[in-house]
């Protein structure tokens, strides 16, 4: 059998309640499938904050050190902020230093509206073609995000200057391309890159360096995009894309735009994944939404996301590929079966029925005992 150690940090906000139902969903799936998991939960975000001075516990980052991989919660509490310097907040303390401590570099969203949600899409019927589809291939330790310098200084006068860097290598952009094109041949075989080459010096070396690792890839049709008129084409022509190739920050931004047309953003899971160590891919798994503060506790927050997450940890980080489609395919027959939390819940619809944040979990699981 199979044995796998995860680190299980739910962190702030929805994170704890989405995190408990996908921890669940797993539980069923290896009663199903020839895997075990050890799961240790650890504190992160502001709950790391208030259980031991920090965002990232140093007993959190040993366990994550140990573990196989990651599942994720969301952390940062906006309200709180005030009360920390912005180096010490959950967002970069915890976040963004997981990611550049493990090398993720490669944050994968795939988005896909399910048929029976068409109505939770903002576009018209008309625009959604023949179904939105995308695979959102993200950048994640270059770019804005970590450039420097990054500071903000007192130029005197009343006057302040901030400063943020957006700094690529072309090595850094060929590793990401690669994933990319390779992403691609396991779909429809097309990466549309995205940049800003008409304005900046990165944009120049982006879609010189994906252009010529897409020489190497002659079986991808490769295309190239502003930045800005993707963020347009994604809601005119959402059809048109398979995988988008993005640095850091414009795909921050596109993945949440392509996550409200595949019907809410609680619906977007997310994989952040290093360089190969050995057969499995040590992995961060986690929603792409945020911490939801508004609906913390409620029992309102859509756990879809988080379960997906947790589905994409078993094909990318273990291998377990028949688990992750079956988590996916319960997802699937549950929104088929008309379970619907209030992101995705339509009063018009017939045979929809409002669910909290459990009931959706625990149907999840029937789904995959079915
Ligand atoms: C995401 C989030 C994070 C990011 C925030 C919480 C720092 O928006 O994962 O998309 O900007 O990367
Ligand atoms: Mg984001």
């Amino acid at each position: 059998m199979k044995r796998f150690n995860i680190a299980a940090l739910a962190g702030d906000g929805i994170g704890p309640e989405v995190m408990r139902e996908a921890l669940g969903v797993l539980r069923v799936a290896e009663g199903k499938f020839d895997f075990k998991l050890e799961v240790t939960e650890g504190a992160v975000g502001w709950a790391g904050i208030d259980a031991d001075g920090k965002a990232l516990p140093d007993d959190t980052l040993a366990l994550c050190k140990k573990s196989d991989a990651i599942l994720f919660g969301s952390v940062g509490l906006p309200e709180r902020d005030p009360t920390v310097p912005k180096e010490e907040r959950p967002e970069r303390a915890a976040l963004l230093r997981i990611r550049k401590e493990f090398g993720l570099f490669a944050n994968l969203r795939p988005v896909k509206l399910p048929a029976a949600l068409a109505h939770a899409c903002p576009l018209a019927k008309e625009r959604q073609g023949g179904g939105i589809d995308i695979l959102v291939v993200r950048e994640l330790t270059g770019g804005m995000y970590f450039g420097q310098p990054k500071k903000t200084e007192d130029l005197g006068s009343g006057n302040v200057r901030a400063i943020d860097t957006m700094v690529y290598t072309s090595l850094e952009i060929e590793r990401i391309a690669r994933v990319a094109f390779h992403a691609a041949k396991l779909r429809r075989r097309k990466v549309t890159s995205i940049d800003k080459a008409n304005v900046l010096e990165n944009g120049v070396l982006w879609r010189e360096t994906v252009s010529r690792v897409g020489r190497s890839h002659p079986d991808v049709a490769l295309e190239h995009q502003f930045v800005d008129n993707a963020a347009m084409q994604l809601v005119l022509r959402p059809g048109q894309y398979d995988v988008m190739l993005c640095e850091n920050m414009f795909g921050d931004i596109l993945s949440d735009e392509a996550a409200a047309l595949g019907g809410s953003l609680g619906m977007l899971p997310s994989a952040s994944l290093g360089a190969g160590r050995g057969e499995n891919v040590f992995g961060f798994y986690e929603p792409a939404g945020g911490s939801a503060p508004d609906i913390a506790g409620k029992n309102l927050a859509n756990p879809i996301a988080q379960i997906l997450s947790a589905a994409l940890m078993l094909r990318y980080s273990f291998g377990l590929n028949a688990a992750a489609a079956a988590i996916e395919d319960a997802v699937q027959r549950a929104i088929e079966a008309g379970l619907r939390t209030g992101d995705i819940f339509n009063p018009a619809e017939t045979g929809a029925r409002k669910v909290g944040t459990s009931e959706m979990g625990a149907a999840i699981c029937a789904e995959m005992v079915r």
